[in-house]
């Protein structure tokens, strides 16, 4: 920030009378260093944020202890699971970059020369990152866990052990209101799969966004995947205790050698970041997500050069939605650092690719242990005897229908024949699309096309979950396609396209596609087309209304702000 102050920052914000009347101790206070902005999404309201508090109260004292000063910064953690589906689930994508902007804020305004961010849920991941970019300030992300899995012991989720997650019981509970399950084994699944606190507990997008945050180097190694606690009346794991005490440490080697999280997060820093999230079957969340962190690290980056790093790395990690594991058998087999070491074996990263323990990628992962020492030679495959082959999980497609962009999950699997062809079944809203699917109007060899709720037209592009769930559970995963200018959970598997950009509310050839007009998806070719010539498109486009602003959103409301100021999924969603 340009200095246009004629107070020292630190004695200004550390004034004593301040400090009295906020109950310091201020001969004490005023010589604390460093200052230290403890960025604490809090919220006892859902179990992936409800741990944030005491972290940060441990991360405060460990820095008294040492003559340093913590200050809390808050900000609203929105849980997705409360959300989906949900007339608020536009709040979520909304709240990364509330989140980022009050910890920015804070930060200045408590004139802190350092910041230890505790991320959590979604979006908290992405927002841990993007002040630590904006700002500059030497700092790290610490991860206050997933949650563990569970088990139950009747099929088909017997055969997956101790590895079910929240996942299972949507699916389960979707299974159960299509008459494949009883009463009484969802309940079982609603009992087991979550015994205690912590983020959803595969690889869906909170735990994509840790892994990011560990390949990018942001974060100290192995500290992606812990799970949160042992159960929800327990103490925090003491994985998560160790992790941030020796962040502590890290945040003092930082400070030490001048190290900042742009000198951390370079170009190098992100392509390791889109291996490692490729390699291990990360949420489409994260093209959103890596755009707009880039975006605030001031790293030039675009979709197009996410798919070109991320379309040479095989699927190796086998983990929930695409396989069968949950995060905390990841980290007992060692956690990302060994599916980074395979990856950099394959010379697949930067090895000299800086991080916060003050050392290079190729330094961490020195001890690591190699796929073949490992006692369990399921949960990592090999890059050359992956899951899946390079350029089949996710990617970035465009055509016709998405001018800008689209992007596709297909979980590792491959579509029969190559493409997806099917006619289209278009809805203008989440609800009506779920009545269909309820109703059983939607048959094998559809494709649900979801419009108007993108960035601008939801507003705030929710995540088209609960669909998903109920194709999944209904047995039409396989056979049901569904596009959408909207988003799509971590959890989500199937044949999927979503942040189809320009979203319908802006104009975007979505808005023209009617029911019965045949939609081909290629995944090869990395196409998205509606079989229609430009000539009918255009005429369409003609005879179309000019979106209108949606009424019910209330001026001056954060969405309101939001849908004003919001870019298409195609630049990440920045303001
Ligand atoms: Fe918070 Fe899934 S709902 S991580």
């Amino acid at each position: 920030m340009t200095d246009k102050s004629y107070w020292n920052d630190t004695e200004h914000g550390l004034r004593k009378v301040e400090l009295r009347a906020a109950g310091f101790n201020p001969d004490d206070a005023a010589k604390r260093h460093p200052v230290v902005t403890i960025a604490s999404p809090y919220t006892n309201a859902h179990r992936c944020n409800n741990r944030v508090q005491q972290i940060a109260e441990l991360i405060i004292d460990a820095l008294e202890q040492r003559g340093g000063q913590g200050l809390l910064v808050g900000a609203p953690a929105v849980s997705d699971a409360l959300t989906q589906g949900t007339a608020n689930a536009g709040y979520s994508l909304v709240s990364r970059d509330l989140m980022a902007d009050c910890f920015e804020t804070g930060h200045f305004a408590h004139h802190a020369q350092a910041m230890i961010v505790i991320s959590g849920c979604d979006k908290t991941g992405a927002a841990a990152m993007m002040p630590l970019a904006r700002t500059n300030a030497p700092g790290l992300v610490v991860y206050p866990g997933t949650s563990s899995p569970g088990a139950v012991n009747f099929s088909p989720w017997a055969e997956k052990g101790d590895n079910l997650t929240i996942l299972d019981y949507a699916e389960g509970a979707a299974a159960h209101e299509a008459g494949k399950i009883g009463a009484i084994e969802l309940q079982q699944l609603e009992k087991s799969v979550m015994p205690g606190s912590g983020t959803c507990g595969a690889m869906f997008t909170a735990n994509t966004m840790s892994c990011i945050t560990e390949a990018m180097g942001m974060m100290l190694a192995r500290g992606a995947s812990h799970t949160a606690d042992y159960h929800a009346d327990s103490e925090i794991h003491d994985d998560v205790k160790t992790q941030a005490l020796a962040s502590i440490d890290a945040l003092y080697s930082l400070l030490d050698n001048g190290l900042r999280p742009r000198d951390i997060m370079t170009r190098a820093a992100f392509e390791n970041a889109i291996t490692v999230a490729y390699a291990m079957g990360g949420s489409t969340n994260m093209y959103l997500h890596l755009l707009a962190i880039a975006r605030d690290a001031q790293v030039p980056l675009t979709i197009e050069d996410i798919q070109a790093i991320g379309e040479r790395v095989p699927l190796i990690a086998n983990l929930q939605p695409h396989g069968p594991f949950s995060m905390k058998t990841l980290h007992e087999v060692g956690g990302v650092p060994v599916v980074m070491k395979e990856l950099l074996n394959h010379g697949l990263l930067h090895a000299d690719a800086l991080t916060v323990s003050g050392k290079t990628i190729a330094d961490n992962l020195a001890d690591t242990p190699e796929l073949k020492d490992l006692t369990r030679k399921d949960v990592v495959l090999s890059v050359t005897k992956p899951i899946a082959a390079a350029n089949n999980h996710i990617s970035v497609l465009s055509g016709n229908i998405a001018p800008e962009s689209c992007v596709l999950k297909l979980g590792g699997k491959t579509i029969e024949h190559g493409e997806f062809r099917g006619p289209a079944r278009v809805f203008d809203s989440e609800t009506e699309a779920m009545n269909a699917i309820r109703d059983d109007d939607i048959v094998a060899g559809d494709v649900i096309v979801v419009r108007r709720v993108g960035p601008v037209g939801a507003p705030g592009m929710p995540e088209m979950v609960h669909l998903t769930i109920q194709l999944q559970g209904r047995g039409l995963g396989k056979d049901v396609a569904l596009i959408t200018d909207g988003r799509f959970s971590g959890v989500s598997h199937g044949i999927l396209i979503g942040h189809i950009s320009p979203e319908a509310a802006r104009g975007g050839p979505i808005g023209l596609v009617r029911d019965g007009d045949t939609v081909v998806i290629n995944p090869l070719d990395r196409t998205l087309n509606v079989e229609l010539s430009d000539a009918e498109l255009s005429a369409r486009a003609n005879e179309q209304q000019p979106h209108t602003t949606d009424n019910s959103i209330q001026p001056g409301t954060v969405l309101d702000k939001y849908r004003r100021l919001v870019s298409s999924a195609h630049y990440g969603c920045v303001q």
